[in-house]
């Protein structure tokens, strides 16, 4: 295919110089002159292992050449990859200025150009900013439609500085997100030759997953360096420790508790994470990120409280106690919280689980429900029917499949966890969706 890379900075000239070497006629367009010299006399704009030589070769066999003209980039090429900067503004929002010069730039070629044209933007950036900024960009300056008159798709990057020649032949998946299946079909051929699945999702999904994936990275290497700070202090060594770690690819290395849901709780997280966070301090290490686990976790409860208390004083019923489904251990859920901060607000409010009978608790656990809540027993409902005929709300942690067979006319839902299937006629809405 003839392809166009607009930046030829990190990202534009490793994908440049790789497009060339599958076999695509490749034009790059920088409006940095030095870059665009470099590129034609077959060196690469940045040091990156093989690098240097795909350039070479690709530039010798005439696979891939650089201009600053953006209209005879576009009249010569039939898709671009927008690849110029994102950075940031001194207060650490998003600049997308270069991102829009770009596009108006492309737009205004866009509008001398008769033949279909499919636009990509692999430069990270922000939900919402391909529909507020780059389609009224494109569409003023060419005064065509985005998605009918030509293709548009953010194909967001993953490749790791260092590694990028590697990362670009083998990335974790392509991922689309369009409005417009014929412009991701047109950027799917011009991948087909990498081994990748492609997942096709909407824009906004497009635009959030370089963010998810990049935090949960910074995430990752601040969790490993708290732990390296906290095994130091406690004489372990936090290789073997980290090694055993990810040795664990049912919970630790794996998509467990990757889905956003409520609060945790039970009788062994919110334990261990104090006694750990406490060890911190007694060792004077500092531990910002798990010292914020237990106010993350706060404050997805105090969201949750918000949701329900917003439509007023009405009667709530809670469908499922305990902290996770199919047990009966009530310590430390975080839905018993919420009950407890419901009842001081004095909201009238009954509760069903299908595994909790209180007269049936005992041990820890009956101490528990017994000091957090006294009396609970007068708030449980038998039966869910009992529970939906009482509450104008239903706040639903749990046991949702059941909720199916009723009808839930004119109740409110809130979902603490997602409900995959809709009740019947419920006005429903989630916590983190
Ligand atoms: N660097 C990485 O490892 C990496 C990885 C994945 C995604 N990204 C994202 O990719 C984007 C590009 O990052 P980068 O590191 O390659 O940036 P960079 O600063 O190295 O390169 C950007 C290039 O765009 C050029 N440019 C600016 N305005 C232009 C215009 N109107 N027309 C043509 N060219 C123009 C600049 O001259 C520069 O050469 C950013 O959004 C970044 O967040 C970067």
């Amino acid at each position: 295919m003839n392809v166009s890379v607009f930046g030829l900075g990190y990202v534009g000239c490793v994908s440049a110089a790789c497009l060339a070497r599958l076999g695509h006629k490749v034009i790059g367009c920088d409006v940095n002159p030095q870059k665009v010299q470099l590129i034609n006399a077959g060196q690469s704009t940045i040091v990156e292992d093989e690098i240097g030589d795909i350039v070479r070769v690709s530039v010798a066999e005439k696979r891939l050449s650089a201009t600053d003209d953006a209209l005879a980039t576009i009249l010569n090429t039939e898709i671009s990859l927008v690849c110029v900067g994102t950075p940031s503004n001194e207060n650490g929002s998003l600049n997308l200025d270069y991102v829009k010069a770009c596009c108006i730039s492309i737009g205004e070629s866009l509008a001398r150009k008769t033949d279909y044209h499919v636009v990509v933007i692999r430069s990270t950036m922000l939900p919402g900013s391909i529909r507020e900024t780059v389609v009224p960009a494109l569409e003023k300056a060419s005064g065509k439609v985005a998605g009918k008159d030509f293709g548009l798709c953010i194909n967001p990057e993953f490749l790791r500085e260092g590694s990028s020649v590697k990362d670009f032949h083998h990335p974790p998946y392509t991922v689309i997100g369009t409005w417009a299946d014929k412009a991701a079909d047109v950027l799917e051929a011009m991948y087909a030759s990498l081994e990748a699945p492609v997942l096709r999702v909407p824009v906004e999904a497009a635009e959030m997953i370089k963010y998810a994936s990049n935090s949960y990275h910074a995430v990752k290497i601040c969790f490993a360096n708290e732990m390296g700070r906290l095994c130091k202090a406690a004489g372990v060594d936090s290789h073997i420790l980290m090694d055993v770690f990810c040795q664990d690819d049912k919970l630790n290395i794996s998509r467990a508790y990757l889905k956003p849901g409520f609060a945790f709780g039970g009788s062994c997280l919110p334990k261990d994470v104090r006694a750990l966070n406490y060890f911190a301090r007694a060792t004077d290490t500092d531990t910002p990120l798990l010292g914020s686990l237990i106010p993350s976790n706060q404050a997805h409860l105090d969201q949750a409280l918000r949701l329900i208390c917003r439509g007023g004083r009405r009667k709530i019923g809670i469908v499922g106690l305990s902290f996770k489904p199919g047990t009966d251990d009530l310590r430390e859920s975080p839905i018993v919280l919420l009950v407890e901060y419901l009842i001081g607000r004095g909201y009238p409010l009954r509760i069903h689980d299908a595994n909790v009978q209180i007269s049936r608790l005992f041990g820890a656990n009956r101490q528990y429900i017994e000091k957090e809540v006294p009396h609970i027993e007068k708030l449980m409902s038998p039966t869910l029917g009992e529970l939906i005929a009482f509450a104008d709300v239903l706040v639903v942690g749990h046991g949702q499949a059941d909720l199916l067979q009723y009808d839930l006319q004119g109740k409110e839902v809130i979902e603490l966890e997602r409900l995959e299937k809709k009740p019947a006629t419920a006005v429903s809405q989630g916590l983190g969706w």
